[in-house]
């Protein structure tokens, strides 16, 4: 009943959306062409439009691209090797320090077989981490999707415990040092909030299952950062206070969590202001770090998605927060629930969109605003 009350909100939000989007469509692309050629001459034409990795660079901040696929068979129908394309290597390189992948971590990607392992995807994405000198993120040891039947047949909670322990360790020990953070549990909560989804691992598992699967993966890796990552809470006051209870009281726990990964897939609207700083204030007391992990904008209208994006950035950077990512970068491999929106920083043709100039103004502020008040820190250092 709740998963069809579900379908059909977004099935009209979708339906609302799509009728808007006909109509503009063709309109919007005209103005997304034209405010990215003016950006891209503003910032010295050509090819040179600046690099978002080079600010964060200045400031010490990860600015990265999550939905990196790096699978190498294609015969079971997933799409294919993104990063088979030089074009995509080219972008993801020069704009970004970090990278995550899109589902070769999920646990019927990389186990497909119980103790058989495909680490093909990951294996690739450490390689051209290593390669261009970026971090390796990981994300989806826990998510709601892709889980094996082999999996969701076990209903002994000692048997299912036992997956988990084979699985996080196997894959955390193999990545020592080369995937220095994960998503550990993706989309606890009800997607609109009303308590933890019955996931697979719920279902067996019982709520504990979140604080063992932090615990596992700590004695996997000690040294990896792990977060806990969902969505929708920058707009769902009650799913936020939910979040803030249930890690809380992981906190509470002892339990080996270090931070909260914001997904923000943003889409009419951004989040009302001050949401962010307010979220980061309280898991910083918490002695949290707060991530944005998968940042887009699925609206139709460039010029808005611009100005989205860059508030997002600009207040999170201003609240503390010293990693984003998108969740992919282009629109030719976007992933989107809204048929015909473009959610990504650049188009199809890998063309920066108003939305990337938007993020690099973001990112440029916050590095001029920190000179300054460094050097105003000097001089009264001087002047005492
Ligand atoms: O590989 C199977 C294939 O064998 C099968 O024939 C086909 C039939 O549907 O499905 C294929 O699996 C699909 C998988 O992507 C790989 O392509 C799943 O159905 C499909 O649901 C899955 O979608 C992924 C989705 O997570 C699952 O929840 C998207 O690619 C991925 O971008 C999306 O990413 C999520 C993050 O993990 C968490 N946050 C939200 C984000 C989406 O915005």
């Amino acid at each position: 009943m709740k998963t069809q009350r579900i379908v059909a909100m977004l099935a009209t939000v979708s339906l609302g959306l799509t009728l808007s989007v006909l109509s503009t469509q063709t309109a919007n692309a005209a103005t997304t062409k034209a405010i990215a050629t003016d950006q891209r001459r503003a910032n010295g034409g050509g090819d040179a439009i600046g690099s978002l990795r080079d600010e964060a660079e200045k400031a010490g901040l990860l600015i990265g691209s999550g939905s990196i696929k790096a699978m190498t068979t294609t015969s079971d129908g997933r799409p294919p090797n993104y990063l088979a394309e030089q074009e995509f290597r080219k972008v993801l390189a020069q704009q970004f320090n970090s990278l995550s992948p899109e589902n070769d971590l999920k646990w019927q990607f990389i186990e497909p077989e119980e103790g058989v392992f495909d680490f093909k995807g990951i294996d690739r994405l450490v390689e051209f981490a290593k390669e261009n000198h970026m971090q390796l993120k990981g994300h989806g040891l826990i998510s709601s999707c892709c889980n094996p039947d082999y999996l969701t047949a076990k209903s002994d909670p000692v048997e299912f415990r036992a997956a988990m322990v084979e699985h996080f360790t196997k894959i955390m020990k193999r990545y020592k040092g080369k995937m220095d953070r994960y998503d550990v549990v993706t989309e606890a909560l009800e997607t609109f909030g009303g308590g933890l989804q019955h996931n697979d691992f719920y279902n067996v598992l019982g709520p504990d299952y979140i604080a063992e699967a932090f615990r596992i993966a700590h004695t996997a890796d000690p040294k990896a950062k792990l977060f806990i990552n969902d969505n929708l809470v920058e707009f769902l006051p009650g799913k936020r206070q939910e979040l803030y209870d249930l890690v809380s009281g992981l906190v509470a726990d002892g339990v080996p969590i270090d931070g909260v990964a914001l997904q923000m897939h943003e889409t009419l609207q951004g989040p009302p202001p001050g949401v962010i700083t307010e979220m980061v204030n309280s898991y910083h007391a918490l002695g949290l770090e707060v991530s944005i992990a998968e940042l887009d904008v699925h609206t139709y209208d460039p010029v808005s998605q611009a100005k989205i994006y860059g508030d997002v950035v600009a207040e999170a950077l201003a609240a503390g927060i010293t990693e984003i990512s998108v969740w992919g970068f282009t629109d030719k491999h976007l992933y989107t629930w809204l048929p015909g929106a473009k959610p990504c920083l650049f188009d199809e043709n890998y063309n920066p969109k108003p939305a990337y100039f938007a993020v690099l103004d973001a990112l440029r502020n916050y590095v001029q605003n920190r000179q300054q008040s460094a050097q105003a820190g000097r001089r009264s250092l001087q002047h005492r």
